[in-house]
């Protein structure tokens, strides 16, 4: 593993201020770095999950204007990130292929809480995007620091600052929907019960969560 540059100190705090209960054990991206294209698949993925769920909420939500135009640039910004990541690994030598399970997703789900005004829903759908953001900053961030290819890191650095505006858009949002304080203790709730998945999920080279 490499010395962390002095660069990224400044960085370490802004992953504090992203409130995560349960940091990742940073020897993952020596297993991640074993698997790299299988990584980038996944990672690839994720773009484009974050920009398909970008345009479902614009299709679910088209009333609410605040929210149809901060969301459609940062669709086209994640699909910017999926491009990349291709455009990556084409020069790496790796290919797309089927999409991979996502179970850290599919368990985050679970936490939605059902029932609510239409405004609650539309909180419950950005606290997700903003949690699933957090913790993809997160890991790209200790991509960013430990990869061994210099390129990597800078190529992972990129993506850390880009889903780090991305969770204080959703988390923005959020507080135009409902009031603060329901939406701060809402969000609490949301990083203890992704603690509990993630201490339950096993650490692997091949996802990016
Ligand atoms: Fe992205
Ligand atoms: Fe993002």
């Amino acid at each position: 593993m490499i010395q962390s540059a002095p660069e990224y100190a400044e960085t370490a705090g802004s992953v504090k201020m992203l409130g995560l209960k349960l940091p990742t054990d940073p020897r993952w991206v020596n297993i991640a770095e074993k698997s790299l294209g299988e990584i980038l698949i996944d990672h690839a993925f994720c773009e484009q999950k974050a920009a398909s769920s970008g345009i479902s909420l614009i299709v679910k939500y088209p009333e609410k204007e605040k929210l149809v135009a901060e969301v459609t640039p940062l669709v086209a910004e994640e699909w910017g990130h999926f491009r990349k990541v291709l455009k990556e690994m084409a020069k790496r030598g790796f290919q797309l292929s089927h999409k991979r399970r996502d179970d850290y997703v599919a368990e985050l789900t679970n936490l939605k809480k059902k029932g609510g005004s239409r405004d609650a829903q539309l909180v419950e759908e950005l606290l997700l995007c903003g949690m699933i953001e957090a913790r993809s900053c997160e890991r790209f961030r200790l991509l960013s620091l430990y990869c061994s290819d210099a390129e990597l890191r800078e190529f992972y650095h990129e993506f850390m600052v880009s889903e780090a505006g991305h969770y204080r858009m959703f988390l923005d949002l959020a507080k135009e929907y409902m009031p603060e304080d329901y939406v701060k203790s809402r969000w609490q709730e949301i990083l203890d019960g992704e603690a509990k998945i993630i201490a339950g999920l096993e650490y692997r080279g091949d996802r990016v969560h």
